[in-house]
C-alpha cells in the first residue's frame, strides 16, 4: 500500500463517527434524528423522517408485514457529513418492532447517544439497550430531552442515571429554568449562555460570559433563574464529577446535555460537542488479535440480515460493518466461514432509508450486501487472511411461544425452515425434555414471532400455530446433572439447539427460588 493510500485511509477513519441512539419509545428519537439529519443537510424538510415513520414505504421491495404495520422491521443506517466528519447513525427500532436485531445493531456502533425524556427519566427499554452498550464499554453520551416541558429536577435525573444504570455523569450544560420558565442552557465547558428565544422558539442567542456568576446572565434570565443557576452550579462544582475524557472513552462517565429536540434547543451544540468527543472507529477483536481500522486489508462482519426485501425474488440484504481497510465495489474477499472467495458487486449504502449503490467505503461505514442466502449473522469477510471477528453476543429471550404446524404433511419443510431461521438468528429454539416433544421459540420482541410466521409461510410454505406461554426468563444451566423434576412449578426444563439444559421461568420469584434450592447449579443468562 502506498503512503498516499495509507494517508487517505487514516484520514477517512479519523473522520468517521458511527453511533446509535438508544431510548425508550416516545422519548424523541425520531425527532432528534431528524434534526441531526437536517444539520447534516441529509434531508431538507423537517418532518420527512417522521412522515416515513408514520407511513413507511409504499414501494414493493419491503416486506409485506412492514407495509401492513407501517413500521420498519429492521434497522437501517443514515449517513451525513457535518464539520468535516462523516456521520453514520444506526437506527435501533423500538416499540413493537423491537427485536434481537436491535441489540445486534449496537455491536456495530462505536458510541451511543442515550436519549432520556426529562419527565420520565430512565425507562425500561433504555435500561436494556444501555446494558448492551455498557458491556461493550463504548462511550455513552446522554441527551435529556423535552426541557420545554415540566420535568424532574436535573439533580434527581443524574442520581437516577447513576442508581439505575450504574454510570457516573458529567453535565456539559445546565438548564436555566424548565418547562414554561425555560430560558436556555449554560454551557459549562465553554462558559457561555445559550438562550432559547422567539415566540416560535427558533432563535438561539449565544453569549460568552466569564462564568455562571456573570451579571449578564441576571440581565438575560432575571433574578430568580440566575440565583437558582448559581446555587445549582456551585453544588455541581463541589459535588459533581469532573470531566474526565479517559473515563468517557471507557464508558465509565457519560457527558450529559440538556435540550429540546422538537424546538431545536441545544441540538446543534450537542452535535458539535458529540462529534468532537465521540471516538472514531477503534480496533475490533478477532482471532488474529485486535484489528486496527487502519490495517490496509479490508475486513468486516455481518451483524444483521434483512430477509425477503423483495418477495418476488426472495433476496436478502446483509448489513456489514467495515472494520478495516478500504472497500471497493467489485472487490474479492474471503467469506471466512464458507472458505470461499466472493465478489462484492452490488453493495448498497443507506441514507434515511433510500438505498444507493456504493463504490467505496471505509471503516465505521455500514454497507448492505446482496445476499443470495450465503451469509449468516456474525460472518466475517476479509481480504487476504482469514480473520474471524469475535462472536456476536446472544441475548436472553423474554417472550416464549409453543410452535406447531397446522398440516402434519409439511413436517419436512417445517423442520428445514425452523433450522434455517434459527441458524440465521431470527428466533431461538428450545425443545422440551418430557415425553411430549414440545418446541418453544424464544425472542426478545413480539415482532420476531410475526416475522417468523410470515417467513415460514412465504419461504417454506408452512402454516404454523404459535401459542404464547407465560414464561418470561430463560437461564442456561451449568451443572454435572440437572434434575428435571425440580422444574415443574412455574417453570420447565428444555434443551437449546446445542443440547444445553435451559430452564424457563414464569416469574422472577420462581427463578430465585430455583437458584436458592440448587446452589450447585450455575444459572446463566445466555448460552455458555
Ligand atoms: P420516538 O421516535 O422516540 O418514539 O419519539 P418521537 O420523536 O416520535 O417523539 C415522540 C413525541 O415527543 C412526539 O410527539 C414528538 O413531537 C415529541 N417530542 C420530541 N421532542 C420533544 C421536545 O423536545 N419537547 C416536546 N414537548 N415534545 C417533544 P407526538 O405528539 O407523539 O407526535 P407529533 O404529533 O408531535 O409528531
Amino acid at each position: 500500500m502506498s503512503q498516499t493510500t495509507r494517508d487517505e485511509l487514516r484520514q477517512e477513519v479519523e473522520k468517521r463517527r458511527t453511533f446509535a441512539i438508544i431510548s425508550h419509545p416516545d422519548a424523541g428519537k425520531t425527532t432528534l434524528t431528524e434534526k441531526l439529519l437536517l444539520y447534516g443537510g441529509a434531508i431538507h424538510i423537517a418532518g420527512s423522517v417522521k412522515a416515513r415513520k408514520a407511513a413507511r414505504h409504499a414501494t414493493s421491495d419491503w416486506m409485506e408485514i412492514e407495509k401492513q404495520r407501517g413500521i420498519s422491521v429492521t434497522s437501517s443506517v443514515m449517513q451525513f457529513q457535518y464539520a468535516g466528519r462523516q456521520v453514520n447513525i444506526l437506527d435501533t427500532p423500538g416499540h413493537q418492532d423491537f427485536s434481537e436485531d436491535t441489540y445486534r445493531t449496537l455491536t456495530a456502533a462505536d458510541s451511543a447517544v442515550m436519549l432520556i425524556d426529562v419527565a420520565k427519566g430512565v425507562e425500561a427499554q433504555t435500561i436494556k439497550l444501555f446494558q448492551v452498550c455498557s458491556k461493550r464499554e463504548i462511550p455513552i453520551f446522554t441527551f435529556i430531552n423535552k426541557l420545554d416541558r415540566e420535568g424532574q429536577n436535573p439533580f434527581e435525573l443524574l442520581e437516577e442515571i447513576e442508581r439505575v444504570l450504574g454510570i457516573r455523569s458529567v453535565p456539559m450544560n445546565w438548564p436555566i429554568g424548565m418547562g414554561r420558565e425555560l430560558c436556555g442552557v449554560y454551557d459549562r465547558m465553554k462558559n457561555q449562555v445559550e438562550l432559547f428565544q422567539g415566540n416560535d422558539h427558533s432563535t438561539i442567542e449565544v453569549r460568552k460570559v466569564t462564568d455562571y456568576r456573570d451579571p449578564v446572565i441576571r440581565e438575560m434570565a432575571g433574578d430568580y433563574l440566575a440565583d437558582k443557576l448559581i446555587e445549582e452550579l456551585e453544588l455541581l462544582d463541589v459535588a459533581g464529577d469532573p470531566f474526565d475524557y479517559e473515563k468517557v472513552k471507557a464508558g465509565e462517565l457519560t457527558p450529559v446535555f440538556f435540550g429540546s429536540a422538537v424546538n431545536n434547543f441545544g441540538v446543534q451544540t450537542f452535535l458539535e460537542n458529540f462529534l468532537q468527543l465521540a471516538p472514531a472507529p477503534t480496533p475490533r477483536k478477532s482471532t488474529d488479535g485486535a484489528i486496527d481500522p487502519e490495517n490496509e486489508k479490508f475486513s468486516g462482519y455481518i451483524f444483521k440480515i434483512q430477509a425477503n426485501m423483495n418477495p418476488a425474488h426472495r433476496d436478502r440484504l446483509a448489513f456489514l460493518r467495515i472494520c478495516s481497510g478500504k472497500f471497493q465495489r467489485g472487490m474479492s474477499v474471503k467469506h471466512v466461514r464458507a472458505g470461499k472467495d466472493i465478489k462484492l458487486s452490488q453493495p448498497q449504502q443507506f441514507l434515511a432509508q433510500d438505498r444507493d449503490i456504493v463504490d467505496v467505503a471505509y471503516p465505521g461505514d455500514i454497507i448492505g450486501l446482496f445476499d443470495p442466502g450465503i451469509f449468516r449473522i456474525g460472518d466475517s469477510l476479509s481480504e487476504g487472511s482469514s480473520i474471524v471477528f469475535d462472536e456476536l453476543p446472544t441475548f436472553s429471550p423474554e417472550i416464549f411461544a409453543k410452535v406447531s404446524i397446522k398440516n402434519a404433511l409439511k413436517q419436512k419443510q417445517y423442520l428445514k425452515g425452523l433450522d434455517q431461521l434459527t441458524e440465521e438468528g431470527m428466533v431461538q429454539v428450545f425443545r422440551s425434555v418430557g415425553p411430549f416433544e414440545d418446541t418453544y421459540l424464544g425472542v426478545v420482541g413480539q415482532l420476531q414471532f410475526e416475522v417468523f410466521e410470515y417467513r415460514m409461510k412465504n419461504e417454506y410454505g408452512v402454516d404454523i400455530l404459535l401459542n404464547r406461554t407465560p414464561f418470561q426468563f430463560a437461564r442456561w444451566l451449568v451443572a454435572d446433572k440437572v434434575d428435571a423434576s425440580k422444574f415443574r412449578i412455574n417453570s420447565t426444563l428444555v434443551k437449546d439447539k446445542n443440547d444445553n439444559d435451559v430452564a424457563l421461568f414464569e416469574n422472577e420469584y420462581a427463578m430465585r427460588t430455583a437458584m436458592e434450592r440448587m446452589p450447585d447449579v450455575k444459572f446463566l443468562e445466555t448460552a455458555p
